[in-house]
């Protein structure tokens, strides 16, 4: 993992020598969870006349930078969006393309990665990924669970809708063997059966490259999650863009379907 250039934007990213953490953010109001869309890549390389494959490499300098920043920040998990189930509809060569770079990508990080205390996990249905991928992925996971840094899970083959679709077939199986009364089911049930399972939902999501819109992204998990979008691209993002990202965050006032406590009569 490698730390991120230096920036002559004028929000002033200051870290502390004893704590990474930038002085202009909150260390108590940090989120818990940060949840990535990582779009842009293939506009990052046209933009460049290069070929869209340029634009996915540069993608994962994009993710190493924000992991590592995560992690020296102390956010406690990292969930980045990196290939969708309606992705396999892209071209042949690129869904190639992707598949070879994850395998590659994780067998040159793992070590890093494992150095870093990084607890590694996919999420997704793993059993459509080639064999090789599959492999590497199950062995990056071994090594890396009994880790005590940061929760960093890739969404691969990844569909929010199938997520819950799962979920629910799962529940249906133990109702029927009756094992689960249906009328027992709640929301704690629920979230069980979900491929997040033990980890707390998203604070904050980014999206980058402005788009507006979820992509069947952890439809369940970001129920009350505040949304950053930021015009920049997947391969540009760095440190002043999470930070703009993080500072967005802190300055939110989350109600939870509440009112804002200063308006409550006995405040
Ligand atoms: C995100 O970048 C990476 C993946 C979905 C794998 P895109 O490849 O979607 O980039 P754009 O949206 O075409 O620019
Ligand atoms: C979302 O990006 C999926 C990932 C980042 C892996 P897409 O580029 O696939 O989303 P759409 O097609 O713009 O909604
Ligand atoms: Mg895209």
């Amino acid at each position: 993992m490698s730390r991120s250039p230096a920036t002559t934007d004028p929000i002033q990213v200051s870290a502390q020598p004893s704590e990474l953490l930038p002085a202009c953010l909150d260390p108590a109001r940090l989120p818990a969870h940060v949840a990535v869309i990582m779009d842009g890549n293939g506009r990052w390389a046209r933009r460049r006349r290069l070929p869209r494959m340029m634009g996915h490499r540069e993608g994962v300098e994009a993710l190493k930078r924000t992991l590592r920043l995560c992690s020296d920040w102390g956010i406690g998990a990292l969930t980045v969006y990196a290939f969708s189930t309606e992705n396999w509809s892209r071209p042949g060569e690129e869904v190639t393309f992707l598949m070879s770079l994850f395998e590659r990508v994780l067998a040159r990080e793992l070590q890093a990665l494992e150095r870093e205390r990084v607890r590694i996990r996919f999420l997704g249905d793993l059993e459509q990924l080639p064999e090789g991928l599959q492999e590497r992925i199950a062995a990056a996971e071994a090594r890396t669970a009994a880790n005590t840094g940061i929760h960093f899970n890739i969404c691969t083959n990844y569909g929010g809708r199938r997520e819950l679709v799962q979920a629910a077939r799962r529940l249906a199986e133990q109702a029927a063997r009756g094992e689960l009364d249906p009328a027992a089911i709640d929301e704690a049930h629920f979230e069980a059966e979900l491929l997040t399972a033990g980890e707390v939902d998203p604070d904050l999501l980014i999206r980058s490259s402005g788009e507006y819109r979820i992509s069947n992204f952890l439809l369940w998990q970001l129920a009350y999650a505040e949304i950053h979008i930021t015009d920049v691209l997947w391969p540009d993002f760095n440190e002043q863009a999470l930070l703009r990202a993080v500072l967005d965050y802190q300055g939110r006032q989350r109600r939870f379907g509440g009112v804002e406590p200063l308006l409550l009569p006995d405040a």
